[in-house]
């Protein structure tokens, strides 16, 4: 019998149970991988402030894959999926922009039948880190913030026909980009305020071509006119506050800032999700929805335990424990050994992630 770790919630866990991982706590391990849980560890743990321990369960999938199917064919998997509907979209947004047409079947079947299923897929965060490029941004951006919003709709427990509009929501979010001239659209730098302001109306142009669309609901309207819109007014096109601003568009915001971030661009390189989470916790409390912010930082900060990063010291480090959610630097393991705590070690940072 083959076994896997499985990720519990310390109120899940029962006695009995083994660990899979090391529990740290202070950068020393308080218990060791393999030792079977009682009652009085586990509230110890709870009382020790431990959110969550890995344990080790029975992996019966396992044993029927063969030993070949490993991560990186099912990245191999993910990132052939992902290349088609890549193809579809930029036909899609060509469209668009040529004929004036939104091609809202083939996009609601994008949505429905391909990027539903990536939404779900295992270390779908991690893959999309791994596929970022700064050639065809926006097409790349589109099926990115799709992916992103369902996989966090999920999290926030939307289903069903919801979760759907809410993944078509996030492909179409800047279908008005289309029709922003592409010296702007493409400038290799930042723009100047008059063409920022021209950049702006992109989330009007994006409302106007869908509108009128039968087959695309109110809240698919809402969330790509005011996926700018910011929780304190500050955003755009109409500068809306929190009680105004439709959750798809907050949902959408989230997913926009996460991917837009973690992107190369041609004006500079792409952020480290570690750098990115700092940021995010920052913006939480006055431009994005708190509730809905603190769900996304909570539950993406659990697919980077394990990933291979690179120190600004020049060591590469594993990340073994994210920490509470607003505490948002790791505990990592050097490759020479040393535990370091990047929360109190504020000179090192992760500089790039190597291995996801
Ligand atoms: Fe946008």
């Amino acid at each position: 019998m083959r076994y896997k770790s499985v990720r519990y919630l310390i109120s899940d866990v029962v006695p009995s149970q083994f660990l899979s991982k090391d529990v740290y706590m202070n950068d020393r391990v308080a218990l060791s991988e393999g030792t079977q849980l009682t009652a009085t560890l586990i509230s110890k743990l709870k009382m020790l402030g431990v959110q969550y321990v890995d344990i080790r369960v029975p992996d019966y999938a396992a044993d029927q894959i063969p030993p070949t199917v490993n991560r990186s064919t099912v990245q191999q998997q993910f990132f052939s999926h992902y290349d088609n509907t890549l193809n579809t979209i930029k036909q899609a947004f060509d469209n668009i922009r040529y004929f004036n047409e939104v091609p809202i079947q083939q996009m609601s079947e994008l949505a429905y039948s391909q990027l539903a299923p990536l939404s779900s897929a295992v270390g779908v965060i991690n893959h999309l880190h791994m596929v970022r490029q700064q050639d065809d941004y926006t097409f790349h951006h589109s099926i990115n913030v799709a992916i992103i919003s369902g996989i966090l709709g999920k999290w926030l427990g939307y289903s069903g026909q919801e979760l759907h509009e809410l993944i078509l929501a996030g492909l179409l979010h800047d279908s008005g980009k289309t029709k922003i001239p592409l010296e702007i659209l493409n400038k290799p730098g930042k723009l100047s305020p008059t063409e920022m302001e021209i950049m702006k109306v992109h989330t009007i142009f994006g409302y106007k071509l869908i509108r009128d669309l039968p087959e695309i609901s109110e809240p698919i309207r809402q969330g790509v006119l005011q996926h700018h819109e910011r929780f304190d007014g500050s955003g755009y096109p109409f500068q809306l506050t929190s009680k105004r601003i439709h959750p798809f568009a907050k949902i959408i915001a989230v997913a926009d800032m996460y991917d837009a971030m973690t992107s190369d661009r041609v004006y500079r390189n792409k952020l480290t999700p570690f750098t990115v989470v700092e940021i995010m916790v920052d913006e939480m409390f006055n431009k994005l929805e708190p509730s809905i912010c603190a769900v996304f930082l909570n539950n993406v900060r659990d697919y980077f335990t394990g990933n291979i990063v690179q120190l600004n010291d020049g060591r590469e480090a594993e990340v073994i424990h994210m920490g509470h959610f607003l505490a948002a630097r790791p505990v990592v393991k050097t490759s020479d050994g040393e535990f370091l705590d990047l929360e109190k070690e504020k000179h090192i940072s992760i500089i790039n992630m190597l291995d996801a």
